[in-house]
């Protein structure tokens, strides 16, 4: 069993929870779990006094944005929101030179953006801690805090299956790598031709034969959901393929999440979805507002898994 302590995360980038080992996410998790519960109590911890936060935002956020500014002024630091429109990033400066300037005002870089590429050409060229806030391909803060979740409600990860149905996009990408470095199992449902990423698969396989884990790709969701602990979907079109969405609603149609496919799975199973949703698509309202569904603490999550990984990899 690897050692963890917090000096290690010190200065780290979070790019993607592949450079992480499953020793250092269950400590991440220990500790988010001791700043939600003592936040409940009204404890408060500033363990980023005096820093600040510069969040690029390429494509629209609500719970990214609002989580990380709220989690930087309750560790008692600063975060300024900075959209592409506002910067000369959107006036053709480099990601770098961006990257290396906020490296001389700022503590720690939060990023949204399309390519993956710019998010690790920026943690390449900046000094400072980046975080990666969703790209095309990931999107690990959502991971975290979705495993976080299913820790909370099912007391481990280890062998839980959880059962993605929909697009293979950054969002199943990054449940893959969560999924793959804690030992779940991990099925992915799509339609043919809307499968994960090639590469990121060929990574949790790898993953997935050092720690136990299980992991598919199917076809079919009412298969995929049999014995599944957790069903989980996300929006068929995601930021960036507006474009395809009319083709898309066809063809993602026997992928909807709705009553009659819960029913297939463990009656105990919890439904997640990392929002925002598209009610009457991937998912109905009865499921979205039923009893197994945990969106909501989802939601709420975020804000302390970050703040455990800002604190760890932002602190001095
Ligand atoms: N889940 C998620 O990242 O939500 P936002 O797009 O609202 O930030
Ligand atoms: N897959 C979605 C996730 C949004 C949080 C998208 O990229 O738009």
């Amino acid at each position: 069993m690897e050692l963890v302590n917090e000096e290690q995360f010190k200065g780290r980038d979070f790019l993607t929870l592949y450079d992480y080992t499953p020793e250092e996410i269950n400590f991440i998790m220990d500790f988010a779990e001791k700043l939600k519960d003592e936040h409940k109590k009204g404890i408060t911890h500033h363990l980023l006094k005096g820093k600040t936060l510069g969040m690029i935002f390429q494509k629209s956020s609500t719970r990214t944005r609002v989580s990380f500014e709220v989690g930087m002024y309750q560790l008692g630091g600063y975060a300024l929101f900075l959209s592409r429109n506002d910067l000369q990033l959107g006036r053709g400066e480099t990601i770098e030179d961006t990257g290396k300037v906020f490296s001389r005002y700022l503590d720690g870089i939060m990023i949204r953006t399309f390519d993956q590429a710019e998010v690790e050409r920026l943690a390449e060229a900046a000094d400072i801690p980046v975080i990666n806030g969703l790209t095309d391909l990931l999107h690990p803060c959502q991971a975290l805090a979705d495993i976080f979740t299913i820790r909370e409600y099912k007391g481990k990860l280890r062998g839980i299956k959880l059962a993605y149905v929909g697009d293979g996009n950054n969002v199943a990408n990054s449940l893959l790598i969560a999924g793959a470095k804690m030992g779940m199992n991990v099925v992915v449902c799509c339609p043919p031709g809307y499968e994960p990423d090639g590469e990121v698969l060929k990574k949790a396989y790898s993953t997935a034969e050092s720690t136990g884990s299980k992991i598919e790709v199917l076809n079919d969701p009412e298969t995929a959901v049999s014995g599944a602990d957790v069903v989980y979907t996300d929006v068929w079109t995601s930021m960036g393929q507006e474009d395809e969405a009319q083709k898309r609603a066809e063809i993602f149609k026997p992928y909807q999440v709705n009553a009659d496919l819960i029913r297939k799975a463990k009656k105990q199973c919890i439904v997640m979805h990392c929002l925002p949703a598209h009610r009457g698509e991937e998912i109905t309202d009865e499921v979205m507002d039923g009893k197994q569904s945990v969106v909501f603490d989802q939601a709420e999550n975020r804000l302390h898994v970050q703040k455990a990984v800002m604190a760890l990899i932002m602190a001095d």
